[in-house]
């Protein structure tokens, strides 16, 4: 073998002792929660049934209906790369079964609802492998930085991906209440199931870590999640407010399409209320943790509040 390839070549980590004993009960619960509640995006919604009853609406409506879900089943994928990285990390760190065992159900969860957006645009229209715009071809890798990640602990990294569970949480809620057909109203609630354990999940870590933090790390955790939310979560994955002007009013009018005809969409200005709410609720959780999360500019000061009072 060719020395520039050895280099490539991961070492895996010596896995011993490989502990069996459990340290964190209610880390388990979940992974009990999670085989009980276990789900099957292809076998338990009925596409048939779907396009059916979706087969007379406009082209138009289809097409922006098809893209809306398109983007969601990239969002969901770019969860499992981050989830693959943290597998890693916690058979590296020789962190407890329970730990490893909820980190794989996270991936397999993610992925289901990959499968679960992919087949809702497919029924619709045609599922979209790569984003039309250039622009999202590039900010959907930008997704996970595990350079970022690796400046947190493995506990404190999760912790904070977690909050942004809570945000798409509050996204997908308002989602499933715009869906009026039953097939889709189905995969958002199957999907915001999986969604409420993993937000359990970030609850747990915060009691059980987050005040063993210094003062300086709880900094860098509430940096580290302004700095992912604005760079890649609003430039059109959670909302359009950060998307270059075209594209933000192409793709806010997809979303608007699918919206008004009840896809289990949001409008884009609903959009950015939800998130602003979902940050207030986010600050209050980890107030008594001491974390800091700062101002999001784009839609809670000036720019975004004028555009608030204006468009209300
Ligand atoms: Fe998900
Ligand atoms: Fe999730």
């Amino acid at each position: 073998m060719e020395a520039s390839m050895l280099e490539e070549t991961v070492q895996n980590p010596n896995p011993y002792p490989i502990v069996a004993e459990l340290q964190f009960p209610d880390i388990w619960h979940l992974c009990v929660q999670a085989r009980d509640m276990a789900w099957d995006a292809y076998k338990d919604i009925d596409w048939d049934a779907l396009k059916e009853e979706t087969r007379n609406l406009p082209e138009e409506v289809l097409e922006a209906g098809a893209e809306w879900w398109s983007l969601r089943a990239w969002m969901e994928h770019g969860a499992t790369p981050y989830g693959a990285e943290r597998y890693r990390q916690a058979v590296y760190e020789n962190l407890p079964f329970e730990v490893k065992q909820h980190v794989s159900n996270f991936i397999q969860e993610e992925l289901r609802h990959h499968e679960a957006s992919f087949r809702v645009a497919n029924a619709l229209g045609t599922y979209q492998p790569l984003p039309r715009s250039d622009y999202f071809q590039q900010v959907i890798p930008r997704f996970h930085d595990e350079k970022d990640e690796r400046t947190m602990s493995f506990y404190a990294g999760m912790a904070v991906n977690t909050l942004f569970e809570q945000l798409s949480g509050e996204l997908l809620s308002a989602r499933y209440r715009n869906a009026r057909y039953p097939q889709i109203r189905k995969a958002c609630q199957l999907i915001l199931r999986d969604e409420a354990r993993h937000i359990q999940f970030g609850r747990i870590l915060m009691q059980r870590f987050f005040n063993d933090l210094s003062a300086e790390e709880k900094v860098l955790l509430g940096e580290k999640f302004a700095k992912k939310l604005r760079g890649s979560l609003l430039n059109g994955v959670y909302a359009v407010v950060n998307l270059p002007e075209g594209e933000r009013k192409r793709a806010a009018r997809a979303r608007e399409l699918a919206a008004e005809y009840g896809l289990g969409a949001t409008h884009p200005d609903e959009e950015v209320d939800i998130i602003v709410g979902a940050l207030n609720k986010i600050r209050a959780d980890v107030a008594p943790y001491q974390v800091p999360i700062p101002e999001i500019p784009e839609i809670e000061g000036g720019r975004g509040a004028e555009r608030r009072a204006a468009s209300s």
